[in-house]
């Protein structure tokens, strides 16, 4: 990131004041469960999106992205807070403004500001929700509004709701508002409560997984798995006082799945309930050192998400079943919505170089491009940093 401040002097003339950083962010287990009432359990990764900027005299806002040159300055003003398909990118810091200001924050002035992030481009790893958070707290910094992470969390998530049109629920915005150094973040989603984890791994990594699976019809899918919920928790609720999905045990879904008619909806419900279940059961056993239990739980997760959600395709479960057959996997998954994007393994140390070796090429031969690999860190979540820290 040390060219954040001179691309700020190249295009602005004058030196950026306050530097930010949002963090992207892993699932961990908890896939689908987010908008379902359930709880998710995901961390922020030290890969993430970086800022440098200042206030101005007027009500401009000038945003450059070190990651979209071509898109160049893009320019607006805080009266006119539309989205705007030219806008592109800008849409996610223009949404999180126009939401502060509806909530009844005041921004009195623009500014100029100059980002750039090492999130790989649309892997599925929040690099969204990293700029609505880091918004948040450059807005927050800039103008010393002390707006609560939690009030941060939900303008993040209302502009992918309302503003981009995506029906996300809350697990990304959180992971990156919240996140811990080296702590995953238990969430109950329904009453938003929630707890942090240690992820002690031991002589393990957790490696990334990108498919590069272009994320085509990604948000389309998104929404009719939403729908598909909405329409078993409508049938259930014929006969069960229940709110969510979240709300049943096994037990109870399998004994009242018959208010269920269409058996599509019926395994789409059944994931919900026992991803649910299954991520509830994954912190107590990482809590009692069990982490070869957790990886377990991970892999039926996988397989659930695979079968009954659908939402895994060719190209993860390439990835996660040839990593099931490496030497020295503790588990492996899909992480995020899916339809491409990235999977994660639980990968013994010494064995990180083989399996990237060996997982890549049976992909390769499978899919006929490459997967590319990394190695995830569980960082913190979105802050003001030193200047310093990005000179
Ligand atoms: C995306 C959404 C989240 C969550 C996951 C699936 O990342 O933004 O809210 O629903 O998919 O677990």
């Amino acid at each position: 990131m040390m060219t954040l401040r001179t691309t700020f002097i190249d295009l602005f003339r004058t030196e950026p004041r306050n530097a930010f950083f949002a963090p992207g962010r892993i699932n961990l287990i908890g896939e689908h469960t987010d908008y379902n009432g359930g709880h998710v359990f995901p961390c922020a990764i030290t890969y993430g999106t970086y800022a440098v900027a200042k206030k101005r005299e007027d009500q401009l806002i000038r945003l450059y992205s070190a990651n979209f040159p071509e898109k160049g300055i893009i320019e607006f003003d805080l009266n006119h807070l539309n989205y705007a398909t030219e806008d592109n990118w800008a849409n996610y810091p223009k949404g999180m403004i126009r939401y502060i200001i509806e909530a009844g924050y005041q921004i009195p002035a623009g500014f100029d500001c100059v980002i750039q992030g090492n999130i790989p481009n649309g892997a599925g790893l929040s690099s969204s929700a990293s700029i609505e958070l880091l918004t948040g707290v450059l807005v927050n910094g800039l103008y010393q509004l002390e707006i609560l992470s939690i009030e941060l969390i939900k303008l993040g998530k209302q502009v992918e709701n309302q503003f981009i049109g995506v029906n996300s629920g809350i697990m990304d915005q959180f992971a990156i508002g919240m996140g811990k150094k080296d702590a995953g973040i238990l969430l109950d989603c329904q009453t938003l409560s929630y707890d942090y984890a240690p992820i002690k791994l031991e002589n393990n990594k957790i490696l990334i997984m990108n498919t590069n699976k272009r994320r085509e019809l990604a948000d389309s899918k998104y929404n009719e798995r939403r729908r598909e919920c909405e329409e078993a928790l409508a049938q259930l609720q014929q006969k069960l006082p229940i709110e969510s999905l979240g709300q049943l045990s096994e037990e109870e879904f399998e004994t009242n799945k018959f208010l269920i008619t269409n058996e599509t909806v019926r395994k789409r419900a059944k994931h919900a309930v026992y991803e649910n279940v299954r991520t509830i059961k994954a912190l107590q056993e990482l809590k009692a050192g069990n982490l070869e239990a957790f990886g377990q739980l991970m892999n039926q997760s996988h397989l659930s998400l695979r079968d009954d959600y659908e939402v895994t395709g060719k190209e993860l479960d390439s990835l996660v079943e040839a990593a099931w057959k490496q030497p020295g996997v503790i588990g492996s998954r899909m992480t995020g919505a899916g339809f491409g994007g990235c999977a994660i393994a639980i990968v013994a140390n010494e064995e990180v170089e083989n399996f990237i070796a060996n997982v890549g090429s049976a992909y390769r031969e499978k899919i006929g491009y490459v997967a590319d690999f990394y190695v995830a860190s569980i960082g913190d979540g979105a802050k003001e940093l030193e200047m310093e820290a990005v000179r």
